[in-house]
C-alpha cells in the first residue's frame, strides 16, 4: 500500500466543497470530480484535476465533500472498491466549531462553522454537520448521515445511517432517525422516524400522511 502524502484533495467540486473551503481548510491541492466540463476549471480558487476515480491513483488526503448523505456513501463504496483505504480520509472541523473533549468524530466527516457537538457524543465516518448544528450529550450519528444548517439533536438521539435531516429541524431527546430516513425543514419530530421514510411538519409526521 501507498504511504499517504502531503495534501488534501476535495471529491466532488460542490457546494459543499466550496464550503468547506469558505471556512479556511488548509493545504488542498485539488477537487475531483467526474464532469468533465470542470476538468481544468478552477473552484474557490482549487483547479478541478479530473475524475473521482483518480483519487486511487494518487496518494493525497482526501475529503468527500458531496452533500447528499447516500450520494456520498457510494462515492466512499466507489473509492474502496478501487483500493482506497480507510486512512486516506481526512476530518475536518471548521475553527469556530467545538467538539467536546468526551465525544468523537470520524474519518471522513466535516464540521462547519459553529457546530457545536457536547458531551459524550459519537458521530462516525463521513457525516456532515453545516453550520450551527448542535449535538447534545449523548448522541450517536451513524456513518453517511448529513444534518443541514442549524439541526438540533437533544440528547441521546440516535441517528441512522445515511440519513438527512433538513435545516432547522429538531428532534426530541432519546429518539431515532431511521437509517436512510429524512427529516424536512424545521420539523419538530416528536416520535421515533423509521429507515427510509420521509417526515416532516410541526409535529412530524410522515409525508403524505393525513394530519
Ligand atoms: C421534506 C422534503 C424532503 C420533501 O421534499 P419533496 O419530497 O420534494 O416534497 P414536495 O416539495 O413535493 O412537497 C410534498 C408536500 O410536503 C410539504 N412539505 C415539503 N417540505 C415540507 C417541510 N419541510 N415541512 C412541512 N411540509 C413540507 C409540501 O408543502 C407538500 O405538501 P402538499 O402535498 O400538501 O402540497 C423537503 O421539502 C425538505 O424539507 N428538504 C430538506 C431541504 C434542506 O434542508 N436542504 C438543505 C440543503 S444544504
Amino acid at each position: 500500500m501507498r504511504a499517504v502524502s502531503e495534501g488534501l484533495l476535495l471529491v466532488g467540486a460542490s457546494g459543499l466543497a466550496r464550503e468547506v473551503l469558505a471556512a479556511g481548510i488548509t493545504g488542498v491541492v485539488g477537487l475531483l470530480d467526474d464532469d468533465v466540463r470542470l476538468h481544468g476549471e478552477e473552484i474557490g480558487g482549487v483547479p478541478v484535476l479530473g475524475p473521482v476515480g483518480d483519487a486511487a491513483t494518487r496518494t493525497e488526503q482526501l475529503l468527500v465533500c458531496i452533500g447528499p448523505s447516500e450520494a456520498r456513501r457510494e462515492v466512499v463504496r466507489r473509492l474502496a472498491r478501487l483500493g482506497v483505504p480507510d486512512d486516506r480520509y481526512a476530518r475536518f472541523v471548521a475553527r469556530s466549531a467545538r467538539i467536546g473533549t468526551t465525544s468523537e468524530v470520524g474519518a471522513g466527516s466535516i464540521l462547519l462553522d459553529a457546530v457545536v457537538v457536547t458531551a459524550d457524543a459519537v458521530l462516525g465516518q463521513h457525516v456532515v454537520v453545516m453550520p450551527h448544528g448542535t449535538i447534545a450529550h449523548d448522541a450517536v450519528v451513524a456513518d453517511y448521515a448529513t444534518l443541514a444548517s442549524g439541526v438540533s439533536l437533544a440528547g441521546g438521539v440516535r441517528v441512522g445511517e445515511a440519513a438527512y435531516l433538513g435545516m432547522n429541524c429538531a428532534v426530541r431527546q432519546r429518539l431515532s432517525i431511521g437509517a436512510a430516513a429524512t427529516v424536512g425543514m424545521s420539523a419538530a419530530v416528536v416520535g421515533d422516524v423509521p429507515d427510509g421514510e420521509t417526515w416532516a411538519g410541526v409535529p412530524a409526521r410522515r409525508l403524505g400522511e393525513k394530519k
